[in-house]
This record gives C-alpha cells, sequence and structure tokens, in this order.
C-alpha cells in the first residue's frame, strides 16, 4: 500500500484549517500561590473585579486584586483542599447571594447558606454581591422616624428612615443591646430587619438569635453570620451579602433596617487578608482602599424616590472602640461616612446608667427632620437640661451651699436621668416616652423621690392605659400632643394619686 504524501498534508491542512481552539486560556488559569484565605493564580486574563472563581476542588473564590500577570483571589469556604498548582476557572459571574423572603427568620452565612439547622432554603432569585449606591436623583431626604422605642435615643438621637447612624462604643457598653432593642421594636411596623453578625462568637450570634426568636422579631429578621471561626474573606463579605439582601426589599418598596455587628471586626479582616495578599499596608496597617470599603457599603442605605417605590433602608453600623477613643483610624473614617453617631461611655455604662449613652457627643444628623411633633416638643430642652446637670453636678460634689436655682437643676437633672434609664428588651411605644417625657418637663417629676422615679413611670403608664387610653391614642395617630389640658390633667390626676415609697411603708404600718 502506498502512502501519497500530498493527500496526507492536505488532510493536515484541512484539520488545521477546521482547527478551532477549545480550551480558551483566559477562562483557567493556574493556581500559584495560597495563603489563608487567599489565593494566587495566572492565567486568568480576562477575570473581572468581584468575579466569582471556582477551584478544582468545588470551593469558590472571589477575584481581587487584578494585575498584569496575576489575579490575587479570596477564597470562601475551606482553603486546606486547595494546592499550587490547582486549575481555578472563571463562572463569568459577579459574586452573588440569594435574596428573597424566603430568608426571612433564618440564620444564613454570608453566601446564604443556612446555619441554623432547618433545612434548605427555596430561594428562587438571587443579587450581586455589590451594587452601585443609588444616586442623588434616585433619593428622596429622610423625614419618617424609624422608633427605637428606647427613650434616650428617640429623644435625643431620633433616627429617620434610610439614615445611617452609628453605634460606637467600648466593648461590653451595651452596643449589641441597642440594635437588638431597635430590631425588636419593630415588631408590627411593617420594617424588615437584618442583623449582620460579623467576627462575633458562634455562643453570643446564639444568644441573639434566641432573644430575637422570645420576642417574637425572627420571624421579619435574617441573620447573616460570618463567626470569629470563619476565614477572613467570609468576615469581609458578609456586610456586603446582608446589604444585598436589604435591597432586595427596599426596591421592591419595603422599609428595612440593617445593623452591622460590627465594622470593625470586618476592618481587621480586610486587613488581614489584605496583607496576605501584598497589598501595600498604610496606617495602622489597613490597606489604601479601606475608607472606601465602609463608605461604599454605607451609602447603600437610602430612601428611595417615589419612582423608585418610596423603600428604605435604615443602616446601624457598630464600631468597637479602644478606651473611648474615637480618634483612631477607623472610628473616625466611619464618623464620617455616617449621618450621627449614638457614643456609648463605659464610666455611665458602669455606674448603672444604661443605656449608657453619652448625650454630649451623640448627635443624629438628619433624624430631626424625621422625629414625632410631640417627642421634638417634650424633648426640646432635655439635651440642655443634662448637660448642665452634668457640669452642676461635678461642682454640687463638694458639698458647699447651693443657691435654690442651682439646687432645682441639679434636681431636675438627675430625675432626668434617672428617666432615660430603660431595661433591655424594653421597648417603649412613642406615647410612652412622650407622657413620662411630658410629665418631666412639667415637673411633676421634680417632686418624687429618686428611687421612685422609676416606679413612678410605670404607674402612669399603667394609669394612662386604663384612664386615659384615648390620650395615648391620639398621640400614636396624629404624632402631635393633645389639644387643650387633657393630657396635663390627666398627669397631674395620677401625680396626685402617687404614693411614694414612704407613705407605703406609713400605710402598710398601720
Ligand atoms: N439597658 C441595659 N440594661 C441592663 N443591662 C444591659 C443593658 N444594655 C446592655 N446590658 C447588658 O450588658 C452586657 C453587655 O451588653 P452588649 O453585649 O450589648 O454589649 P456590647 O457593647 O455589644 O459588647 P461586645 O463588646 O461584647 O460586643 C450584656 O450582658 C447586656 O445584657
Ligand atoms: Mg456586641
Amino acid at each position: 500500500m502506498s502512502i501519497k504524501t500530498e493527500e496526507i498534508s492536505s488532510l493536515i491542512k484541512k484539520q488545521l484549517a477546521n482547527y478551532q481552539n477549545q480550551v480558551s486560556v483566559e477562562e483557567t488559569g493556574t493556581v500559584t500561590y495560597v495563603g489563608d484565605g487567599v489565593a494566587r493564580a495566572d492565567g486568568l486574563e480576562n477575570a473581572m473585579a468581584g468575579e466569582l472563581l471556582e477551584f478544582s476542588n468545588g470551593v469558590y473564590g472571589m477575584a481581587q486584586n487584578l494585575e498584569s500577570n496575576d489575579v490575587g483571589i479570596v477564597i470562601l469556604g475551606d482553603f486546606s483542599g486547595i494546592r499550587e498548582g490547582d486549575t481555578v476557572k472563571r463562572t463569568g459571574r459577579i459574586m452573588e447571594v440569594p435574596v428573597g423572603d424566603e430568608l426571612l427568620g433564618r440564620v444564613v452565612d454570608p453566601l446564604g447558606r443556612p446555619l441554623d439547622g432547618l433545612g434548605e432554603i427555596k430561594t428562587t432569585k438571587t443579587r450581586p454581591i455589590e451594587r452601585k449606591a443609588p444616586g442623588v436623583m434616585e433619593r428622596k431626604s429622610v423625614s419618617e422616624p424609624l422608633q427605637t422605642g428606647i427613650k434616650v435615643i428617640d429623644a435625643l438621637v431620633p433616627i429617620g428612615r434610610g439614615q445611617r447612624e452609628l453605634i460606637i462604643g467600648d466593648r461590653k457598653t451595651g452596643k449589641t443591646a441597642i440594635a437588638l432593642d431597635t430590631i425588636i421594636n419593630q415588631k408590627d411596623q411593617d420594617v424588615i430587619c437584618i442583623y449582620v453578625a460579623i467576627g462575633q462568637k458562634e455562643s453570643t450570634v446564639k444568644a441573639s438569635v434566641e432573644t430575637l426568636r422570645r420576642y417574637g422579631a425572627l420571624d421579619y429578621t435574617i441573620v447573616v453570620s460570618a463567626s470569629a471561626s470563619n476565614p477572613a474573606p467570609m468576615l469581609y463579605i458578609a456586610p456586603y451579602a446582608g446589604a444585598a439582601m436589604g435591597e432586595e426589599f427596599m426596591f421592591g418598596g419595603k422599609d428595612v433596617l440593617i445593623v452591622y455587628d460590627d465594622l470593625s471586626k470586618q476592618a481587621d479582616a480586610y486587613r488581614e487578608l489584605s496583607l496576605i495578599l501584598r497589598r501595600p499596608p498604610g496606617r495602622e496597617a489597613y490597606p489604601g482602599d479601606i475608607f472606601y470599603t465602609h463608605s461604599r457599603l454605607l451609602e447603600r442605605a437610602a430612601r428611595l424616590s417615589d419612582d423608585l417605590g418610596g423603600g428604605s433602608m435604615t443602616a446601624l453600623p457598630i464600631i468597637q472602640t479602644q478606651a473611648g477613643d474615637v480618634s483612631a483610624y477607623i472610628p473616625t473614617n466611619v464618623i464620617s461616612i455616617t449621618d450621627g453617631q449614638i457614643f456609648l461611655d463605659s464610666d455611665e455604662f458602669y455606674s448603672g446608667q444604661r443605656p449608657a449613652i453619652d448625650a454630649g457627643t451623640s448627635v443624629s444628623r438628619v433624624g430631626g427632620d424625621a422625629q414625632v411633633k410631640a417627642m421634638k416638643k417634650v424633648a426640646g430642652t432635655l439635651r440642655l437640661d443634662i448637660a448642665s446637670y452634668n457640669e452642676l453636678a461635678s461642682f454640687a460634689q463638694f458639698g458647699s451651699d447651693l443657691d435654690e436655682a442651682t439646687q432645682a437643676r441639679l434636681n431636675r437633672g438627675q430625675r432626668t436621668m434617672e428617666v432615660l434609664k430603660q431595661g433591655l428588651h424594653e421597648p417603649q411605644t412613642v406615647s410612652q416616652q412622650v407622657v413620662t417625657l411630658f410629665a418631666l418637663s412639667k415637673g411633676f417629676i421634680d417632686k418624687i423621690a429618686l428611687d421612685d422615679v422609676q416606679r413612678y413611670e410605670s404607674e402612669l403608664a399603667a394609669f394612662m392605659h386604663a384612664n386615659h387610653q384615648d390620650l395615648y391614642d391620639s398621640i400614636e395617630k396624629t404624632g402631635k400632643l393633645p389639644e387643650g389640658d387633657a393630657l396635663l390633667n390627666a398627669v397631674a390626676e395620677f401625680s396626685k394619686s402617687f404614693q411614694s415609697s414612704d407613705d407605703q411603708k406609713k400605710a402598710a404600718a398601720k
């Protein structure tokens, strides 16, 4: 048998002409380095920033540093099975999380996978975890209140829907408690809540979930948790994932409250993975874009224009300080991005003044427009009263003789501080808060012994419920103080009947 060379060469030529490059080199790369939670790969020329990548063992990663010859990848999951030389594939998708009603009442990780052992979550929709924040024209101004149910906040640092209010303080000063109580107070208010727990102990997260469940708040809440034992990338993406879940509701016209507890730990996780990715460290060894990391997240909180459905997302980021130092890098950054801060003071906390809110340094820059009118009236002088009280209190310690006016101011100040105390998980309605502060501002509480103030408050509320529910209802409905003297008379009537503890003891002795 003879072989014709021309035939063979023409066959090869034909094959070559029809040859198509099946394995596209840009779509798969090779891992060149693996470290704690991060990897580098070359060969992924077309990868997009934030693109989801798949390693050969099925673990996902997210493209971070796009350089000319390689890509930095944060690994979302167990990185112990990934080796140098493994292949890694593009998916063509930007990192997304499942979203929708199905997530309500559930505890999930930042990828939307259940952590509560209650089985699969059958969502049908996803959203990218990073999204450009709504622009100026897509927003309207904040004008509706978001009631926290905590007197001192609703009175002094009112929060509006769509606002970003920072909760900042040292460790164990009641930061989480304020956030959880605010979520609990949204019951029957048609507000969807998202609690993002970042870098907390699993037992702490579990306790928070149980608290929410006990107060019936879990039904309208999604808990996203990346606990302290998760790799840094999970902690880093957790708030973005939570924001994406919130946006689904906001763009559906709903009001959303999202808590990031806390962004200090997220910043630390980001610093960790940036250092492993060998990015140049900046101030306090945080990478240069740490400010942008927080600003682009918090900008996603918004009150949307009517054209876009009028939904809103209110953000309560939490930051932990060291020894009350708000001038450290991360605290100053986040203070400058938010619309105000609730500053918690550890001295006040340990002296029993809880919630330990420092009235002097806590502000809300937009919430005033959203505050209920009746509250604005009764809380008008509160801040000044507290400031002048604090000033006087330090003098009074020396036990010098005080003139009558000074004594009266001290007296009022002490009672104000007493009225602003509030227990855990005891949110109050607007009407109850308003009537208490009304009694304070009209001087009714000045005559009550300090130890009796809290009992006065709760008995007043019971009295109002029993005899003047109409006044409570009218405050709730109109947001204004009732016309005429009805409220004044009601409080006067109660105050006359109020028994001091001394009287009670005398009565009991008879
Ligand atoms: N208003 C309050 N009344 C009584 N106890 C409170 C109040 N607020 C918080 N606590 C208690 O103080 C402790 C610390 O509160 P919390 O966990 O909210 O603080 P934190 O600042 O979030 O702490 P961490 O730094 O650990 O995150 C908890 O045991 C909580 O029950
Ligand atoms: Mg906490």
